[in-house]
């Protein structure tokens, strides 16, 4: 009989707590329990994730968080496989919380522990959901990376082509709170752009006339506070709430609209060129599948227009793509045979950057 596998997943890489206690039979798949306590609310006062202040509140709610999911989970701490837990990049103090849960879990109950790749998990979290073969084109868009990556197999990532300045979600984030609609915004300016002209405005976008995989979304942003100077007024057009149509926020609706098309058209640009260099540079088949995973896959434009202008897309299940520790814990169950032992595990260290010297946009 074939042993099922039981992963821990724990998420603390920036503002989310989450775990995770994923199970693998037979090849299926089953989450046995899964649990996030997002810091929005308590960051909203400080228009941002305070470092010092997130890690502070993962402390706070992980030991809970654990309890509670493995108690839906039924199971206990002594029956898990593996503990996989974010170890880059992200905030040094966020992710040294979980890493630290995770190894007072090792030493209690001599398990092994794997630090994740957040980045990797994020695109890997397509295959709990979809059946995606390597290799693959992964286009990974978050609060924190933007990132092209050419996935040979679930060990070899290689980066296409990347932002140079600001990640698509803080340009989602940055240009919401120029439009004073609060921390984070994504999912309210994906919202209210529903209503509105996408070809009302028209926003740069950053780096076009390179032909290469590079993105910027800093003068975006900037382009977005001058329209806003420029058009006083069109921040009392903000409607009064998010749900339902207002008739006179019109020109607000219109406003979101063409930024939220700026950015997608944006990846769509740089998606071009991260085909050529993927078969240019890295000998890619001639069809191959394009995952989509990160906070701003989340984003309904652009999870249409991607699957209409490239049909292969795979996009990862919406409640997979913000932070969580489902991923992880998939990570986790995919690279069991890497995990550090115990107690060698106990050395274990986090990293707060991603640096992949060798391949970032040569
Ligand atoms: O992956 P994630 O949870 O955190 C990082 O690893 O950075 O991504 C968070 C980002 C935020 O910038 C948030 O505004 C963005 O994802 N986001 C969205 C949407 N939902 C979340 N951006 C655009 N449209 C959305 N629907
Ligand atoms: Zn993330």
């Amino acid at each position: 009989m074939i042993k099922s596998k039981l992963v821990l997943g724990i998420e603390t890489s920036c503002d989310d707590t989450s775990i995770a206690i994923l199970e693998e039979s037979q090849g299926e798949i089953k989450l046995l329990s899964h649990l996030k306590f997002g810091q929005e609310d308590l960051l909203k006062h400080w228009g941002g994730v305070v470092p010092e202040i997130a890690a502070r509140n993962h402390l706070a709610k992980i030991t809970p968080l654990l309890k509670d999911c493995f108690e839906i989970a039924k199971v206990s701490p002594g029956q898990v496989d593996l503990i996989a837990v974010t170890g880059l990049p992200g905030l040094l103090g966020p992710l040294l919380t979980g890493l630290n849960a995770a190894k007072s879990l090792a030493l209690l109950y001599k398990k092994p522990v794997i630090g994740v790749n957040h980045l990797y998990a994020h695109l890997e979290a397509i295959h709990l959901t979809e059946t995606v073969s390597y290799p693959y084109l992964g286009m990974l868009i978050s609060g924190g990376h933007s990132i092209y990556f050419w996935v040979q197999d679930k060990n070899n990532f290689s980066v296409l082509g990347s932002t140079i300045d600001d990640a698509s979600g803080e340009a989602f984030d940055k240009g919401g709170k120029i439009l004073g609609l609060g921390y984070p915004a994504g999912h309210i300016v994906d919202a209210l752009s529903q209503w509105g002209d996408a070809k009302k405005f028209k926003f740069p976008i950053g780096l076009q006339s390179s032909a290469d995989a590079r993105l910027s979304f800093s003068g975006l942003k900037t382009s977005l506070r001058v329209f806003c100077e420029k058009n006083e007024g069109i921040l009392e057009k903000k409607p009064k709430q998010y749900e339902s149509f207002e008739k006179e926020s019109q020109e607000f609706y219109d406003v979101c609209a063409s930024y939220q098309q700026a950015i997608c058209s944006a990846l769509l640009l740089k998606m071009k060129y991260a085909i050529k260099k993927a078969q240019s540079e890295y000998k890619a088949p001639r069809r191959f599948p394009i995952v989509i995973g990160g906070g701003v896959a989340c984003n309904s434009l652009i999870r249409q227009a991607f699957k209409e202008k490239y049909p292969e897309t795979k996009i990862v299940a919406a409640k997979y793509c913000t932070d969580n520790g489902a991923m992880i814990a998939n990570y986790g169950r995919i690279h069991l045979e890497q995990a550090t032992p115990f107690p060698e595990c106990l050395k274990l260290d986090a990293k707060g950057r991603f640096i992949n010297k060798k391949d970032f946009n040569k």
